[in-house]
């Protein structure tokens, strides 16, 4: 029988709720972004954050409930953001949803934002397990292989910033704006990405992880040598450069990645790509060199469910609930909730300072 979940998203500056059924339909989709808050602050300001979560929350759930055309008694579950993320904002989300199910008595899931992620590809193009997962977005940046709904193994994860930060960083110190990806990936576009020669840190490593501090040392390096009369083209070439290293980097460890993925899932030849960097254009046609020439298949959501929005939420509580694994209600919020049990010490805490 067909199974209907109400996704919640809080952890970060989106509020969402977004109905999703068990055969891949997603019944309704509302994010709303709080960039506009934030943008004064170049970053995400976690006390706007939470008091924007709680203004709007209650009407996007209104709002994506009746354009799903279902009512509450309709669910088969509620699933909310439990962590990792904002404190405030994930306690938000997950009261919310514990509230609903209180009051209708449905299960609840509280779910990890990092899984949620990871499993959108299944929700968008159906794809089966085990595969290997970039996933990049403003607060993480790992190299995962998932074997099954609960079963992730994180193979290589980030020093210091996460992609998603560096972009955002880079974006800052040449005053672009916020949040900084988008932002990089227009200007770049008009840029040439061979005018700034900039670090390739990590590339040739025999591991699978990432570091990104230096690439924005190194951007701050050559706005420095342009001086103070940088040009809208100078910005244009800095971001396509910039863009091109962060491209090589992540290629050169995905690759690594799928060799040692291949090895233990010899013909499992699946990598998808999965949190707001996956949006990038140019970031997923370097990504396909490799997959082309390694005979991978590349999976990519489309980018309005590689940001964060609850109809991943809602699909991997679906995931969760066919396989009966839904959440005590004394389930608490994280701030810090590592995908994989070998996560530890390398995981920063989210402070909410992307920028
Ligand atoms: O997954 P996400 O929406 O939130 C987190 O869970 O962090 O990712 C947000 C991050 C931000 O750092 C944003 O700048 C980046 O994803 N991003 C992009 C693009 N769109 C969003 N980075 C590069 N290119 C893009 N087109
Ligand atoms: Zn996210």
């Amino acid at each position: 029988m067909t199974q209907i979940v109400l996704g919640i998203e809080s952890s970060c500056d989106e509020t969402a709720a977004a109905v999703v059924d068990s055969e891949r339909n997603i019944l309704s989709n509302v994010v709303l972004s709080q960039i506009e808050e934030h943008a004064p602050y170049g970053g995400v300001v976690p006390e706007i954050a939470a008091r924007a979560h709680i203004d709007h929350l209650d009407r996007l759930i209104a709002e994506a409930m009746a354009e799903a055309r279902v009512d509450f008694d309709d669910l088969d579950a509620v699933a909310a953001t439990a962590g990792p993320g904002l404190i405030g904002g994930v306690m938000i989300g997950l009261v919310t949803a514990k509230a609903i199910c209180t009051a209708r008595d449905k299960p609840l899931i509280g779910l990890n934002h990092l899984e949620a992620h990871a499993l959108t590809a299944r929700l968008t193009n159906d794809v089966a397990f085990p595969y290997l997962l970039l996933l990049v977005s403003g607060g993480h940046c790992q190299l995962v292989s998932v074997t099954g709904v609960n079963q992730y193994k994180r193979l290589g994860t980030t020093l210091d910033d996460a992609v998603g930060e560096a972009f955002d960083k880079a974006a800052k110190m040449m005053g672009l704006g916020y949040p900084g990806g988008p932002l990089v990936e227009i200007a770049a576009r008009k840029g040439d990405a061979s005018r700034f020669k900039l670090p390739r840190p990590m590339k040739g490593r025999d591991n699978c992880d990432f570091s990104f501090s230096g690439l924005k040392t190194a951007v701050r390096r050559a706005l420095d040598s342009i001086g103070d009369q940088a040009n809208d083209q100078d910005h244009a070439d800095l971001c396509a450069s910039f863009q091109a290293a962060v491209g090589d980097v992540l290629a050169d460890r995905t690759k690594r990645a799928m060799g040692l993925f291949e090895e233990q899932h010899p013909g499992a030849r699946r990598l998808v790509i999965a949190g707001g960097v996956a949006a990038n254009k140019a970031i997923g046609e370097r990504l396909s060199t490799i997959t082309d020439r390694s005979g991978f298949d590349l999976i990519v959501p489309p980018p309005g469910l590689c940001t964060d929005n609850a109809a991943m939420v809602a699909w991997a509580g679906l995931e969760r609930l066919k396989l009966g694994l839904t959440s005590d209600m004394t389930i608490s919020a994280r701030a810090r909730w590592p995908l994989d049990s070998l996560a530890g010490a390398t995981d920063k805490p989210f402070t909410g300072a992307k920028a």
